[in-house]
């Protein structure tokens, strides 16, 4: 066990996730009660790097966040300080100012960084572990799309939101005899579809790892209406690509890390089905509120589990590394081994083929 680390740094980077505040709380919590630290943390992610912007986290300030969805620390899908923006001349430049957050947390008396984050928040992780300061990852997005852990927290909750929601819209369907589409995120992985959609009894599903093809969803919509069942739900992933599209960009922000933000292609899809099977459709755009809100019990155990032992990993001193679950086990992998790397859906797995085994189509055969 390490005694050189008296005080350790925290940080919430990139999109809100169900599940951030319980790591915050077991980090302060295992800190403070086990190993008797200082904990302080960082508001708005590398923003708060940048500009200083620190607040201390004592046991009274991590009391009653456990169900509260968000983050205390708030956070930024922005300010990436080794590419930061600055105006000049009426252009945007851009500088590596990591040396400041380096600075601030020597400042600080920092002895550890725990960044809490996805892709593009821990590979900035990974850059400051390279400059030397001692970094453990955790590993967030409710799109469990990361590399080397079976699951990250939020992703469960976020799918318990897009199975009620296709409950409610399963009954609103029969009643009108309609089709209707749920379109959930998950820009470069199926994930949240795919387990929504089978939890939530979807009648096809489409996903960016199995590129679709309309004809083949409306066959299968069809074939359920001239056996009497006239309404269909259909799950479809924000990310999602036809055989010859292209993923359905909403906008693009130029300077986050991670600039393609989707959307839309729940509408799309919609009027495409209505055409080709002749029932009336609907599209519902789940959007942020499968971001928002309460964390399920098993994000609030997974999130605590991660923040316990992202403090253990930094007292036995195993820094740049990024904690994970293995099977039901925690572990850790190199932050160098994580970044870059899309955890999709294999298209062969077990559950894609028990999905197909129970009838749902994903528009691929
Ligand atoms: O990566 C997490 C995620 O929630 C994606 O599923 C989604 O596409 C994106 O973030 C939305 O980002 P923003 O909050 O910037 O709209």
């Amino acid at each position: 066990m390490s005694d050189t680390i008296k005080k350790i740094g925290v940080m919430t980077g990139g999109g809100d996730c169900p599940g951030l505040n319980p790591v915050i709380r077991a980090v302060v919590r295992t800190a403070v009660l086990k190993y008797g630290l200082e904990v302080v943390g960082f508001k708005h992610g590398y923003n708060g790097l940048y500009h200083n912007n620190v607040i201390p986290l004592d046991l009274d300030a991590v009391s009653g966040i456990l169900p509260i969805g968000g983050t205390i620390l708030n956070s930024s899908n922005k300010d990436n300080l080794f590419q930061y923006p600055f105006e000049e001349n009426g252009k945007t430049v851009y500088r590596d100012v990591s040396d400041v957050g380096v600075e601030n947390i020597k400042k600080n008396g920092i002895d550890a960084m725990i960044i809490i984050g996805g892709d593009g928040t821990l590979t900035s992780g990974r850059d400051f572990a390279r400059k030397g300061v001692k970094v453990v990852g955790v590993p967030k997005t409710i799109d469990n799309d990361l590399a080397c852990t079976d699951y990250t927290f939020g992703f469960d909750t976020a799918v318990s939101v897009a199975s009620e929601t296709l409950d409610r819209l399963h009954t609103t369907a029969a009643s009108h005899n309609r089709i209707m589409v749920l379109e959930v995120m998950g820009r470069y992985a199926g994930w949240i579809a795919l387990a929504a959609g089978i939890a939530g009894g979807a009648d096809a599903i489409m996903i960016p790892e199995l590129p679709y093809d309309i004809n083949k969803i409306a066959q299968a919509l069809i074939a359920r209406k001239e056996k009497g069942r006239k309404f269909s739900i259909v799950v479809v992933a924000e990310g999602a690509k036809s055989i010859t599209g292209e993923m359905h960009v909403n906008k693009v922000i130029a300077d986050s890390p991670d600039p393609i933000r989707l959307g839309g292609i729940g509408t799309k899809v919609a009027e495409e089905l209505e055409a080709l099977v002749g029932l009336e459709s609907r599209a519902t755009i789940l959007g942020h509120i499968q971001r928002g809100g309460t964390p399920t019990a098993r994000d609030r155990i997974l999130s605590t589990r991660y923040g316990s032992e992202a403090v253990e990993l930094v007292m036995a001193g195993k820094f740049g590394n990024m904690v994970t679950l293995k099977g039901d086990d925690m572990s850790y992998e190199s932050l160098e081994d994580v970044i870059g790397k899309n955890k999709g859906v294999d298209p062969h797995c077990e559950m894609v083929q028990v999905a197909k085994g129970i009838g749902i189509c994903f528009g691929d055969e």
